[in-house]
Protein backbone atom coordinates (compact mmCIF):
# COMPACT_ATOMS: atom_id res chain seq x y z
CA UNK A 1 0.00 0.00 0.00
CA UNK A 2 1.51 3.33 -1.21
CA UNK A 3 1.64 6.00 1.82
CA UNK A 4 0.42 9.33 0.69
CA UNK A 5 2.36 12.17 0.80
CA UNK A 6 1.96 16.24 2.78
CA UNK A 7 5.14 18.17 0.81
CA UNK A 8 6.00 21.42 2.20
CA UNK A 9 7.41 24.02 -0.02
CA UNK A 10 8.66 26.86 2.19
CA UNK A 11 10.38 29.00 -1.63
CA UNK A 12 12.61 31.50 -0.46
CA UNK A 13 10.93 31.91 3.15
CA UNK A 14 12.77 31.21 6.82
CA UNK A 15 15.38 31.71 8.86
CA UNK A 16 16.19 29.47 11.86
CA UNK A 17 13.22 31.32 14.12
CA UNK A 18 10.81 29.73 11.84
CA UNK A 19 11.90 25.89 12.46
CA UNK A 20 9.88 26.43 15.35
CA UNK A 21 6.81 25.59 12.93
CA UNK A 22 8.85 22.26 12.53
CA UNK A 23 8.69 21.32 16.12
CA UNK A 24 5.03 22.36 16.30
CA UNK A 25 4.31 19.85 13.32
CA UNK A 26 5.91 17.42 15.26
CA UNK A 27 4.07 17.88 18.27
CA UNK A 28 0.92 17.92 16.48
CA UNK A 29 1.81 14.26 14.60
CA UNK A 30 4.39 12.35 16.12
CA UNK A 31 2.77 8.99 14.18
CA UNK A 32 1.07 10.48 11.12
CA UNK A 33 -0.51 7.71 8.78
CA UNK A 34 1.18 9.71 6.25
CA UNK A 35 4.35 10.83 5.06
CA UNK A 36 5.21 14.31 5.68
CA UNK A 37 8.05 15.89 3.50
CA UNK A 38 9.51 19.62 4.07
CA UNK A 39 11.53 21.99 1.78
CA UNK A 40 12.65 24.70 3.71
CA UNK A 41 15.41 26.75 1.73
CA UNK A 42 19.18 25.07 1.51
CA UNK A 43 20.27 27.00 4.69
CA UNK A 44 17.88 25.22 6.72
CA UNK A 45 18.42 21.72 5.75
CA UNK A 46 21.28 21.02 8.43
CA UNK A 47 19.06 22.68 11.49
CA UNK A 48 16.00 20.93 10.06
CA UNK A 49 17.28 17.73 9.83
CA UNK A 50 18.83 18.06 13.34
CA UNK A 51 15.70 19.32 14.66
CA UNK A 52 13.46 15.97 13.04
CA UNK A 53 16.00 13.46 13.52
CA UNK A 54 14.44 10.20 14.61
CA UNK A 55 11.04 11.84 13.63
CA UNK A 56 8.82 11.12 10.76
CA UNK A 57 9.09 14.40 9.49
CA UNK A 58 11.57 14.41 6.14
CA UNK A 59 13.19 17.28 4.93
CA UNK A 60 13.83 18.10 1.41
CA UNK A 61 15.61 20.81 -1.01
CA UNK A 62 14.39 22.89 -3.62
CA UNK A 63 16.68 22.53 -6.06
CA UNK A 64 20.14 20.93 -7.20
CA UNK A 65 22.69 20.62 -10.06
CA UNK A 66 23.07 17.92 -12.40
CA UNK A 67 26.84 17.40 -11.69
CA UNK A 68 28.31 16.05 -8.61
CA UNK A 69 30.84 18.95 -8.15
CA UNK A 70 32.52 21.69 -9.83
CA UNK A 71 32.99 25.33 -10.79
CA UNK A 72 29.50 26.10 -10.59
CA UNK A 73 29.47 29.37 -8.39
CA UNK A 74 25.97 29.11 -6.07
CA UNK A 75 24.78 25.87 -7.43
CA UNK A 76 24.18 22.93 -4.70
CA UNK A 77 24.66 18.90 -5.97
CA UNK A 78 22.46 16.09 -5.26
CA UNK A 79 25.64 14.46 -2.63
CA UNK A 80 26.60 17.84 -0.90
CA UNK A 81 22.23 17.60 -0.20
CA UNK A 82 22.05 14.07 1.19
CA UNK A 83 25.20 14.85 3.11
CA UNK A 84 23.41 18.01 4.17
CA UNK A 85 20.41 14.98 5.69
CA UNK A 86 17.79 15.47 2.98
CA UNK A 87 15.87 12.85 1.87
CA UNK A 88 14.68 14.54 -0.99
CA UNK A 89 14.71 17.55 -3.53
CA UNK A 90 11.81 19.09 -5.36
CA UNK A 91 12.92 19.45 -9.36
CA UNK A 92 11.54 21.44 -12.32
CA UNK A 93 9.45 23.70 -9.94
CA UNK A 94 7.54 26.37 -12.32
CA UNK A 95 9.29 29.28 -10.30
CA UNK A 96 12.47 27.68 -11.63
CA UNK A 97 11.74 27.00 -15.02
CA UNK A 98 10.71 30.31 -15.22
CA UNK A 99 13.38 32.13 -13.38
CA UNK A 100 15.84 30.18 -14.28
CA UNK A 101 15.14 29.35 -17.63
CA UNK A 102 15.03 25.48 -16.47
CA UNK A 103 14.21 23.47 -19.54
CA UNK A 104 12.73 19.83 -19.30
CA UNK A 105 15.79 18.11 -19.93
CA UNK A 106 18.15 20.01 -17.50
CA UNK A 107 15.02 18.75 -14.78
CA UNK A 108 15.86 15.28 -16.05
CA UNK A 109 19.63 15.89 -15.63
CA UNK A 110 19.34 16.97 -12.35
CA UNK A 111 16.71 14.21 -11.44
CA UNK A 112 19.47 11.75 -12.72
CA UNK A 113 21.80 12.93 -10.11
CA UNK A 114 19.32 13.10 -7.46
CA UNK A 115 18.66 9.77 -7.81
CA UNK A 116 22.32 8.80 -7.91
CA UNK A 117 22.78 10.55 -4.61
CA UNK A 118 19.56 8.87 -2.70
CA UNK A 119 17.39 11.36 -2.69
CA UNK A 120 13.69 11.51 -3.86
CA UNK A 121 13.24 13.69 -7.08
CA UNK A 122 9.62 15.39 -6.83
CA UNK A 123 9.36 16.17 -10.76
CA UNK A 124 6.92 19.40 -11.06
CA UNK A 125 5.01 19.91 -13.67
CA UNK A 126 2.25 22.21 -14.95
CA UNK A 127 0.69 24.40 -17.87
CA UNK A 128 0.23 28.19 -18.00
CA UNK A 129 -3.19 29.60 -18.06
CA UNK A 130 -2.55 30.73 -21.84
CA UNK A 131 -1.90 26.95 -22.10
CA UNK A 132 -4.95 25.60 -20.28
CA UNK A 133 -6.91 28.53 -22.06
CA UNK A 134 -5.57 27.36 -25.91
CA UNK A 135 -6.74 23.77 -24.45
CA UNK A 136 -2.89 22.80 -24.40
CA UNK A 137 -2.63 21.08 -20.84
CA UNK A 138 -2.49 17.80 -21.92
CA UNK A 139 -0.17 18.16 -24.48
CA UNK A 140 2.13 20.56 -22.37
CA UNK A 141 1.89 18.51 -19.79
CA UNK A 142 2.66 14.89 -22.07
CA UNK A 143 6.08 16.62 -23.51
CA UNK A 144 6.89 17.87 -20.10
CA UNK A 145 6.85 14.25 -18.79
CA UNK A 146 8.77 12.70 -21.92
CA UNK A 147 11.39 15.14 -21.27
CA UNK A 148 11.60 15.60 -17.39
CA UNK A 149 11.95 11.69 -16.53
CA UNK A 150 15.50 10.47 -16.49
CA UNK A 151 15.99 6.63 -17.15
CA UNK A 152 16.57 5.70 -13.70
CA UNK A 153 13.05 6.62 -12.81
CA UNK A 154 11.22 4.12 -10.28
CA UNK A 155 8.13 4.23 -8.27
CA UNK A 156 10.71 4.61 -4.69
CA UNK A 157 12.43 7.46 -6.19
CA UNK A 158 10.09 9.72 -7.84
CA UNK A 159 7.20 11.50 -6.99
CA UNK A 160 5.30 13.84 -9.89
CA UNK A 161 3.53 17.23 -8.81
CA UNK A 162 1.01 18.78 -10.86
CA UNK A 163 0.94 22.04 -10.42
CA UNK A 164 -0.59 23.78 -12.70
CA UNK A 165 1.02 27.87 -12.82
CA UNK A 166 -1.68 29.91 -12.72
CA UNK A 167 -2.69 28.30 -9.38
CA UNK A 168 0.32 28.78 -7.91
CA UNK A 169 -0.29 31.75 -4.77
CA UNK A 170 -2.93 33.10 -6.72
CA UNK A 171 -5.67 31.17 -3.97
CA UNK A 172 -7.32 29.93 -7.69
CA UNK A 173 -7.67 26.10 -8.31
CA UNK A 174 -8.52 24.05 -10.49
CA UNK A 175 -11.83 21.85 -10.84
CA UNK A 176 -11.83 18.93 -9.28
CA UNK A 177 -12.40 17.04 -12.89
CA UNK A 178 -9.24 19.17 -14.31
CA UNK A 179 -7.23 17.59 -11.86
CA UNK A 180 -8.68 14.25 -12.36
CA UNK A 181 -8.36 14.47 -15.69
CA UNK A 182 -5.03 15.29 -16.02
CA UNK A 183 -3.68 13.20 -12.78
CA UNK A 184 -5.42 10.09 -14.70
CA UNK A 185 -3.88 11.04 -17.67
CA UNK A 186 -0.20 11.57 -15.92
CA UNK A 187 -0.58 7.97 -14.49
CA UNK A 188 -1.77 6.35 -17.90
CA UNK A 189 1.36 7.88 -19.35
CA UNK A 190 3.62 6.58 -16.53
CA UNK A 191 2.37 3.32 -17.29
CA UNK A 192 3.75 3.10 -20.85
CA UNK A 193 6.97 4.89 -19.58
CA UNK A 194 7.50 2.57 -16.42
CA UNK A 195 5.06 -0.30 -16.88
CA UNK A 196 1.56 -0.60 -14.44
CA UNK A 197 2.63 -1.83 -11.67
CA UNK A 198 5.52 0.70 -10.94
CA UNK A 199 3.39 3.38 -12.13
CA UNK A 200 0.27 2.99 -9.83
CA UNK A 201 2.93 2.82 -7.13
CA UNK A 202 4.52 6.77 -8.50
CA UNK A 203 2.85 8.96 -6.15
CA UNK A 204 1.19 11.98 -7.74
CA UNK A 205 1.11 15.20 -6.00
CA UNK A 206 -1.59 17.92 -6.57
CA UNK A 207 -0.16 21.46 -6.18
CA UNK A 208 -1.57 24.97 -6.34
CA UNK A 209 -3.24 27.12 -3.52
CA UNK A 210 -3.63 23.92 -1.49
CA UNK A 211 -5.74 25.32 2.25
CA UNK A 212 -6.61 23.63 4.73
CA UNK A 213 -10.24 24.85 3.15
CA UNK A 214 -9.88 23.06 -0.02
CA UNK A 215 -7.42 20.05 0.97
CA UNK A 216 -10.31 16.98 1.81
CA UNK A 217 -11.74 17.77 -1.63
CA UNK A 218 -8.66 17.35 -3.68
CA UNK A 219 -7.61 14.44 -1.50
CA UNK A 220 -10.69 12.78 -2.73
CA UNK A 221 -10.15 12.94 -6.07
CA UNK A 222 -8.76 9.55 -8.02
CA UNK A 223 -5.06 9.40 -8.50
CA UNK A 224 -4.41 12.05 -6.56
CA UNK A 225 -1.57 11.45 -3.73
CA UNK A 226 -1.03 14.09 -1.31
CA UNK A 227 -0.03 17.96 -2.47
CA UNK A 228 2.95 19.80 -2.68
CA UNK A 229 2.09 23.01 -0.56
CA UNK A 230 3.65 26.66 -0.43
CA UNK A 231 1.78 29.05 1.32
CA UNK A 232 0.13 27.16 3.39
CA UNK A 233 3.02 25.06 4.40
CA UNK A 234 4.61 27.77 5.84
CA UNK A 235 3.56 27.46 9.52
CA UNK A 236 2.29 24.31 11.36
CA UNK A 237 -1.76 26.34 11.95
CA UNK A 238 -2.33 26.02 8.22
CA UNK A 239 -0.42 22.81 7.18
CA UNK A 240 -1.45 20.36 9.94
CA UNK A 241 -4.60 20.16 9.12
CA UNK A 242 -3.79 19.28 5.36
CA UNK A 243 -1.72 16.82 6.89
CA UNK A 244 -4.84 15.71 8.63
CA UNK A 245 -7.22 15.64 5.75
CA UNK A 246 -4.77 13.53 3.31
CA UNK A 247 -4.57 10.83 6.75
CA UNK A 248 -8.17 10.94 6.33
CA UNK A 249 -8.69 10.94 2.80
CA UNK A 250 -10.07 7.74 1.21
P1 LIG B 1 1.12 27.53 -3.25
O1 LIG B 1 2.44 26.98 -3.97
O2 LIG B 1 0.59 26.40 -2.38
O3 LIG B 1 1.56 28.71 -2.44
O4 LIG B 1 0.15 27.87 -4.33
C1 LIG B 1 2.54 25.66 -4.42
C2 LIG B 1 3.90 25.41 -5.01
O5 LIG B 1 4.44 26.27 -5.69
O6 LIG B 1 4.48 24.32 -4.81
Amino acid sequence: MKRKLAAGNWKMNGTNANLIELQTLLAAHPDPQVDILICPPATLIVPATRLSADSPLMIGAQDCHSASSGAHTGDISAPMLADAGAAAVILGHSERRQDHGESSTTVAAKAAAAHAANLTAVICLGESLTEREAAQTLDVIADQLRHSLPESVTAANTVIAYEPIWAIGTGLTPSTAQIAEVHDFIRARLCDCIGPEAAQAVRLLYGGSVKPANAAEIFAIPNVDGALVGGASLTARDFSPIITALENAR
